[in-house]
């Protein structure tokens, strides 16, 4: 079982921290892919709601493109930093701020485009899809859009000795002292890193799609079937997400892409590698309990078997 918090181990609320929004604003493919969206969605006069605005990026690109106000939404101290960006920047009268969740939050009237970047390293553990669904339903005008409109995990089998000897194998003897038992912990936890896409042993499948145009789902368990390509050993597997923001305008943290991006892929291991051969079936079951507002946290675990 896989707490989110094992994907940021080393701080508990990351959005208090200025390096982590400079990793984002920072990250070209983003915030590049987040324009085109806005400037095919948002048209002059809008209405716009930032669930999540973070310093605020995204409300002040729909601003620049027109929009006449934007509700913007954050739960953490960033709020602060996005409200003196906003007076520096001469538009602090057109954004209303709101320090609160979006799921506790009523901005008074219903808009023409709801924007978030909500989007986890494993899509959904940052609460996108209750927060989404939520604002969808309560803030969202009958023909409203959204962005991103449909967000998918997905998944590959991996080998990489290299990351599994890092990372796992290392538990054994350290200056004579015998730390296997961590090895036991270690095997549990996701590890952010750059998968090689040479190191896939198979064609990536889409687990879960969550289409905002669709019907809410907030319990996501499925198996899928994957056949090797060549001979070798599966260490884990890798996760990322691919979103739609628009229509025709697709934000990936694949290992495809030329350009990296700030959330790299999510590697989760097996607790012993297993051996492949070309053309072997295996399947892969991976159950995600996402939180709701009863519920807050979010359970993550996976499966592997051999057809
Ligand atoms: C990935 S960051 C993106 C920030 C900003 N929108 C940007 O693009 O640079 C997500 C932000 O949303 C906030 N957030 C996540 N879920 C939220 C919710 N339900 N209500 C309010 N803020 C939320 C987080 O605290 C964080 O600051």
């Amino acid at each position: 079982m896989t707490d989110p918090t094992e994907l940021f181990p080393e701080i508990p609320n990351i959005y208090d921290f200025p390096s982590v929004h400079a990793g984002m604003l920072y990250d070209n493919e983003r915030v590049e892919k987040y324009k085109k969206a806005i400037r095919a969605v948002v048209k002059p006069g809008d209405v716009v709601a930032d669930i999540g605005t973070g310093t605020g990026l995204l409300a002040f690109l729909c601003l620049e493109v027109g929009a006449k106000r934007v509700h913007a939404i954050e739960r953490t101290s960033a709020i602060e930093w996005a409200k003196k960006i906003a007076v520096k920047n001469g538009v602090s009268d057109k954004i209303k701020f709101y320090k609160t969740d979006s799921l506790d939050c009523d901005i008074g009237e219903k808009v023409d485009v709801i924007i978030s970047e909500l989007i986890g390293h494993i899509a959904f553990e940052e609460g996108m899809a209750e927060s989404l669904f939520d604002a969808k339903e309560r803030f969202l005008k009958p023909k409203g859009i959204m962005i991103p409109e449909k967000v998918r995990l997905k998944v590959a089998p991996v080998e990489d000795n290299q990351i599994y000897a890092e990372y796992i194998d290392c538990w054994g003897n350290i200056e004579g002292i015998d730390f296997s038992p961590m090895r036991e912990e270690a095997v549990k936890a996701c590890y952010l890193l750059n998968v090689k896409n040479t190191n896939l042993l198979s064609e990536p499948t889409t687990f879960f799609n969550v289409d905002f145009d669709d019907k809410k789902q907030l319990n996501l368990k499925n198996n899928k079937k994957f056949k090797v390509f060549r001979k070798g050993i599966i260490h884990g597997i890798a996760l990322w997400f691919e979103a739609n923001l628009s229509s025709d305008i697709k934000l990936s943290s694949g290992p495809f892409n030329d350009i990296d991006t700030h959330w790299q892929q999510c590697f989760a291991p097996l607790s012993e590698p297993l051996i492949v051969d070309q053309k072997d079936e295996i399947s892969v079951e991976i159950n995600m309990q996402l939180r709701t507002k009863e519920k807050n946290n979010f359970n993550f675990n996976f499966e592997i078997k051999r057809y």
